[in-house]
């Protein structure tokens, strides 16, 4: 292990890190809205089935080549092969450094949340007063870029406590408060009168509603969800004792992010029809649903407040991930000191959001191809930069170093994996030419 590079203190501590990385407001506002504007269960079983093929394969071999290298992403490229290939490292920094800046914005929104439900903002049923007060609350030009600004001064905070300390404490204590949370709400939501209809929708696949839009997204939402393609698997690998069980851990995380996601939208997708919302609604759909489901419960307040901070905390522990990718370069190649790094980029990353809260209210009219600018950044880093990360960490592990890989996952044939020819034929085959028609015919 390099000396002065962090080190996760525990087998679950890693677990737990990487489950907290890829757990995030991705699994809970992305995935249903996402979900909701793809017609439903087909969407959801393309995601799982992307998921658990591509998304697994990839995520273990971002933990090898961290593992081997025990490096940030640019640094691990180049010393495991050097070339061309570090650009892949500095396309997922730059995904990174994009990613962060939006989902701080929407991060802040859910800190805002905790504060709204506590002062009773929120006790309303009634869609169209909960769509307003969003509406209006988003496109406030100080009010969320102040969130946003808090949200991002806690993920710094982390950040500088380092992994052990900072990182792994957290992930441990509020990943199963989250879920625990997450059962409790589905029962109400599923006892809702009227919850039927949104269960067929969720459940009941309609494959004549799949396009090549919706492979693209489903995708995009796989790599995004996992947080895969940019290399935060790889810097969180590149912290992990070399005796650690990397495909099983693999399992488990992808295993943990799936199953939230169908939970989240085993909560909103029967509140949506019951409360007489719009599936399609698009961003706001968690943010004006959830209200609706705690304004039907007893102590809803309570529940709410309770919630979103949960939420808020899950997003913490990905943005972390998000920001520890950047300064785990500028600490490794660039000789930064970990606090001046974090401190530097998260500012400059909350900079470059600000630009994203504002295009949903005083800058909404400022369009790049008919998106606004947090549009703009949420689809060229997920739904092109992390997809394109995905195709080359595939061709690199499989074709490029897959003997030194199977080393790494095995511990020099210490650990059983019974996969690793399936492994490398979806590393190598499956994987990139699935990535690259899906991004082909999706553009
Ligand atoms: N996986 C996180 C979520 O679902 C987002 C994320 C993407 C984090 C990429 C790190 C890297 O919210």
């Amino acid at each position: 292990m390099a000396a002065g590079r962090g080190h996760f203190g525990s087998r679950l501590g890693f677990v737990l890190a990487a489950a907290g990385s890829a757990v995030g407001i991705g699994n809970i506002w992305k995935f249903p809205y996402m979900t909701g504007q793809n017609g439903g269960a087909a969407f959801l079983v393309l995601y799982l089935a992307l998921t658990f093929t591509i998304g697994l394969s990839v995520m273990l071999a971002e933990f090898a080549i961290g593992s081997a290298a025990q490096r940030n992403p640019v640094g691990a490229f180049a010393r495991l092969k050097g070339g061309l290939w570090p650009v892949v490292g500095a396309l997922g920094l730059l995904a990174g450094f994009v990613i962060l800046s939006f989902y701080g914005v929407v991060a802040g929104w859910t800190i805002a949340y905790v504060v709204k439900a506590l002062t009773g903002a929120l006790s309303s049923n009634d869609p169209e007063q909960l769509g307003g007060i969003f509406g209006e609350f988003i496109s406030s030009p100080i009010e969320p870029v102040a969130y946003q600004a808090l949200f991002m001064a806690l993920t710094v905070g982390v950040v500088l406590g380092g992994v052990h300390d900072g990182i792994e404490r957290w992930c441990k204590v509020l990943m199963p408060a989250l879920f625990i949370l997450l059962l409790v709400l589905i029962v109400r939501s599923l006892t809702l009168p009227g919850a039927e209809e949104g269960i067929a929708f969720y459940l009941k696949p309609d494959f004549s509603l799949v396009t090549a839009e919706t492979f693209n997204g489903a995708l995009a939402q796989a790599f995004f969800s996992l947080s895969l393609g940019m290399g935060a698997m790889i810097t969180y690998g590149s912290y992990v004792r070399k005796e650690e069980n990397l495909a099983t851990s693999a399992i488990w995380v992808t295993g943990l992010d799936a199953t939230v996601a169908i939970l989240a939208g085993l909560l909103i997708m029967p509140a949506v029809f019951a409360f007489g919302f719009n599936p399609a609604e698009g961003p706001g759909l968690s943010f004006v649903t959830l209200p609706a489901v705690f304004s039907s419960m007893p102590f809803g307040e309570v529940f709410a407040a309770l919630f979103f901070l949960l939420l808020s905390i899950a997003a913490l522990t990905s943005a972390v991930s998000l920001l520890e990718v950047v300064v785990a370069y500028f600490v490794d190649e660039r000789g930064f000191g970990r606090k001046k790094a974090a401190t530097l980029f998260g500012f400059l990353i909350f900079l470059v959001g600000v630009p994203s809260s504002l295009s949903l209210g005083v800058w909404s009219d400022f369009t790049i191809a008919g998106k606004g600018f947090l549009d703009l950044m949420d689809f060229v880093a997920t739904n092109l930069l992390l997809p394109l990360g995905g195709f080359f960490i595939a061709l690199f592990v499989g074709w490029v170093i897959y003997p030194r890989a199977i080393e790494e996952v095995t511990n020099r044939g210490e650990i059983a994996f019974p996969a690793a020819r399936l492994w490398g034929f979806v590393l190598r085959f499956v994987a990139p030419i699935a990535i690259a028609w899906i991004l082909i015919s999706g553009l």
